[in-house]
């Protein structure tokens, strides 16, 4: 297939785009760069030994999305992460993820439409589930559009168009796929998280402690109703995301599907911290603070759906994410900038 992958260049996106060229698709990334790094589509030619076209532009512009078809189609499919994905900042600025988060797919579909996608593919989240009492969450368990922010109700509302936009397009394979929490690089330390600023999540904070660049983990709460007190999440190794990406596509048929991303077992906090310790051979400083606002005890989900269907699981393991990314921390502690 030709795939037009947009957020491409970013943390995920390198990681699916690399995924596609070993399956043997071709890819073209449509990327703003307004999160990552041209070196990361460079990087992704550089482990695949293909030709990675980038097209630097924003994805929510028609005229942006013309052109990438214009200057690089036909496409097959179209395979959308394109996004802002800052949850604390989607708070502050509601209009900006709205807008941007869904105009991003309205100029997806509008061009790819019109121009004969046979497949569209969406990056959606885990938290769109909103009742513990489902957990491990299912596609069937209870979405909701009242969540705790702006960022993970756009994710909702994109899934909402997209079943609209199936249901009058018989022909059209649209899927969105439910990520729970991304984490490791790729083996070879080239493309990896990259997160601006000081990162939000668990993962990139503890290897910015490992590499000297922050002081001290800090621990949001070990007072959970969890076995030691700390939060529960599905840690997914983003190379087995990425693989889930190809499957889905290569498996797709017409209409409306869900699936969840994720690997079905729950990680603590601590456990996390203790299998980066081990990548990393030292012990981390960490201290306990107050739990964050808006965070839930436990959230994983149950990916019987995904291997029943496409044929897909997860088979890397919480210490295997831990390895890739402290290699690829460690190769590049200031990012993409160490290039
Ligand atoms: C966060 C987002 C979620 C998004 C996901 C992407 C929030 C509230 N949710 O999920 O919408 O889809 O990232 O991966 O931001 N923790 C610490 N110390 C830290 C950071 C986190 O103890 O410095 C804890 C958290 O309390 C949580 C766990 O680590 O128990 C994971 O946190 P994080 O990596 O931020 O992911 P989520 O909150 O699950």
């Amino acid at each position: 297939m030709r795939v037009l992958l947009a957020g491409g260049a970013g943390y995920i996106g390198a990681h699916v785009a690399v995924a596609l060229i070993e399956s043997g698709h071709e890819v073209v990334l449509l990327d703003d760069l307004s999160n990552t790094s041209a070196v990361a589509a460079e990087r992704v030619s550089v482990i695949t030994g293909a030709p990675v076209p980038l097209v630097v532009g924003d994805a929510s512009v028609d005229a942006v999305v013309e052109a990438a078809f214009d200057e690089h189609g036909p496409f097959d499919a179209i395979v959308h992460l394109a996004a802002y994905k800052a949850v604390g900042e989607s708070l502050q600025k509601p209009l900006d993820y709205y807008a941007n988060n869904l105009d991003t797919t309205f100029a997806l579909l509008r061009t790819g439409i019109a121009r004969g996608i046979r497949s569209f593919l969406f990056s959606s989240t885990g938290t769109v589930y909103s009742d513990p009492a489902d957990l491990p969450f299912t596609e069937e368990s209870t979405t909701s559009i009242d969540l705790s922010n702006a960022y993970s109700k756009s994710k909702r509302m994109n899934e909402v168009v997209l079943a609209d936009v199936a249901r009058v397009n018989p022909e059209l394979d649209v899927t969105v796929l439910r990520y729970f929490n991304p984490v490791g690089a790729h083996e070879s330390g080239l493309i990896g998280e990259d997160p601006s600023g000081i990162p939000n999540n668990l993962m990139p904070f503890v290897q910015r402690v490992a590499v000297g660049a922050l002081e001290e983990i800090g621990i949001f709460g070990d007072d959970y109703d969890t076995p030691d007190g700390t939060g529960l999440r599905d840690y997914i190794h983003v190379v087995d995301l990425a693989v889930g990406h190809v499957k889905a596509l290569e498996q797709g048929a017409p209409g409306y599907d869900v699936f969840n991303l994720g690997t079905g077992r729950p990680v603590s906090v601590r456990e996390l911290i203790a299998s980066f310790e081990k990548a990393v051979g030292r012990e981390l400083p960490s201290r306990v603070l107050p739990r964050r606002p808006g965070d839930v005890a436990a959230t994983y989900c149950d990916p019987a759906k995904a291997q029943r269907k496409l044929g897909w699981t997860a088979e890397r393991t919480i210490d295997d994410a831990s390895r890739d990314a402290w290699n690829w921390q460690s190769k590049n502690p200031q990012g993409f900038q160490t290039a």
